[in-house]
């Protein structure tokens, strides 16, 4: 373990502390603290078809999670789903985990069936996992068989959803019966299908409901208002959310402190009314962009956007986040494929170094900048400080934000970097990031490298701390 010594006397004199910022950390959570966090609150999804692939044939795969549970003593909380789901049938007579034909390896199946080895897998994890089924093609006794062998040898099952994002079902979906597909549609069979499923499996607290992407048209707010007593049958209220698309994708907005507060402000709603229903809500597919990315999505910034966005969803209330893998080998916001490690898998275990133990989070910034800072509680106490500079960089002088952090019950205190050389950098590109001055191997997501943990030294409980643009501080108190 190196040490790099950080002589906080002369950084002081060197820095004026007029530009810098200053944050009491209180002793106990502040007012505007979380509610008690999940033991992992990041998750990841697997896309429905490719979902055995990933766990077979992807050496990465069970190694970048491993990596995640290292950090928590929990396996990162899994979904199984996506589009695929509501093209999938379960063939209780097949023995492959999923049959399907593509004419190029980089698309995804317009049709697939799934055998009870699928189910098989998703019990082998050492995790909980949520299970998408399909609703689209309206074979609801298909979707009850594949439900209750789930529910019989799944000890691991968190939830079972009912078709996915059906915001874009349309009227000729078999589902829809040839009438037009609306928000009071979805609703009405939302709730007849829990009943159906539920009522076969013998079971309550079972359900992901909703699975909304965005808020509009149909809300999960919308939905708790029709459940009436089926809200039994729910575990949680589900919202799908990509902050940008490729026509639209901007690096520096989509991790931007500010902009990310704006932007997941549309689901405080949707939180609430999960929790007015007394159930949780979830991020139970999410990601950077859709339709591919547009650029962004492999990159560094977009490992710093799942930093942030994380934690500003952890105080929204959301109980976890599941970011979503894509088809392997077309998958510009993946973590990991065959080849190589993705940028953004940094930011995800960056994340969960923060998280890992944690019991509460809480702002010590108003989320209208670009510099954010939360402190971490473990029992009552504040254990650690995140601090995150969302300034976006990717050439010239690299500016740096100073933060002043008083309250500190120690003289001395470590901290580990989350960096790269740009916001932009892709790992494909040859331009690495670091955590705490360690990589990942590509191919097999083993970390590699020394560790480096910087010290300061606080003096009457304060302590100035450097992060450049495009970076983030864990500070361990
Ligand atoms: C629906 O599923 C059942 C049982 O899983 C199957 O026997 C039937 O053929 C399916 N119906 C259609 C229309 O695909
Ligand atoms: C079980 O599922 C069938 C087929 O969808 C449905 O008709 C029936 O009402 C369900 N049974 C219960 C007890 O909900
Ligand atoms: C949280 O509360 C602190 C005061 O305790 C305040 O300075 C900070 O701006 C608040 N942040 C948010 C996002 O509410
Ligand atoms: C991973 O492979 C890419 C080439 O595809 C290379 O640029 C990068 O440096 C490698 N990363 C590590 C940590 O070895």
């Amino acid at each position: 373990m190196a040490s790099l010594f950080l002589p906080s006397a002369s950084l002081l004199g060197l820095i004026s502390l007029a530009s810098g910022l200053a944050f009491n950390v209180p002793a106990t959570p502040p007012s505007n603290a979380s509610a008690q966090l999940s033991a992992a609150p990041v998750g990841v999804s697997l896309e429905f078809f490719t979902f055995p692939a990933y766990m077979n044939d992807v050496a990465a795969t069970t190694t970048c999670l491993k990596n995640l549970k290292d950090l928590t003593g929990t396996w990162p909380p899994l979904r199984i789903g996506g589009t695929t789901q509501d093209r999938a049938t379960y063939d209780p007579s097949s023995t492959s985990a999923v049959t399907y034909t593509v004419s190029s390896p980089s698309d995804a199946p317009s049709s697939l069936t799934f055998g009870p080895p699928l189910i098989s897998l998703a019990a082998n994890y050492g995790g909980s996992v949520i299970l998408g089924l399909n609703r689209r093609l309206n074979n609801q006794t298909n979707s009850i068989a594949a439900a209750q062998l789930a529910k019989s040898e799944m000890t691991n099952l968190n939830a079972i959803e009912l078709g996915n994002e059906p915001n874009f079902f349309t009227s000729s979906d078999p589902i829809a019966n040839g009438a037009s597909w609306t928000a009071s549609a979805d609703y009405a069979s939302e709730v007849s299908w829990q009943e159906a499923v539920c009522g076969n499996l013998s079971a309550s607290n079972i359900i992901s409901a909703g699975v909304f992407f965005g808020t509009s048209p149909m809300s999960i707010a919308g939905l708790t208002s029709v459940e009436g007593n089926a809200n039994d049958y729910v575990r949680d209220y589900c919202s799908h959310n990509y902050p940008q698309s490729a026509s639209t994708a901007n690096l520096a907005t989509l991790m931007s402190h500010s902009s990310i507060a704006s932007q997941i402000q549309p689901f405080a709603a949707e939180v609430s009314a999960a929790n007015a229903k007394g159930k949780a809500h979830i991020f139970g597919e999410t990601n950077s962009a859709t339709q591919g990315g547009g650029g962004i999505s492999p990159t560094f910034g977009a490992g710093l956007w799942i930093l942030d966005y994380v934690m500003q969803s952890l105080l929204m209330g959301t109980e976890a986040l599941y970011f979503h893998q894509g088809t392997i080998g077309n998958c510009q916001y993946c973590w990991w494929g065959r080849y190589d490690m993705g940028s953004p898998y940094f930011g995800a275990y960056f994340a969960t170094m923060a998280l890992a133990g944690a019991d509460q989070i809480a702002p010590l910034d108003d989320h209208t900048t670009n510099y954010a800072a939360y402190a971490i509680y473990k029992a009552g106490s504040p254990v650690r400080v995140l601090l995150y500079n969302s300034d976006y960089y990717t050439s010239g002088t690299r500016s740096s934000q100073t933060y002043t952090l008083s309250g500190l019950a120690s003289s001395s205190v470590t901290a580990k970097r989350l960096t790269a050389p740009y916001a932009t950098s892709r790992i494909d590109q040859g331009q690495n990031p670091t955590v705490a001055g360690q990589t990942f191997v590509n191919g097999t997501c083993t970390i590699q490298g020394t560790l480096v943990v910087e010290t300061a030294t606080a003096s009457a409980g304060s302590a100035t701390f450097t992060v450049q643009a495009s970076e983030a501080l864990l500070v361990y108190l």
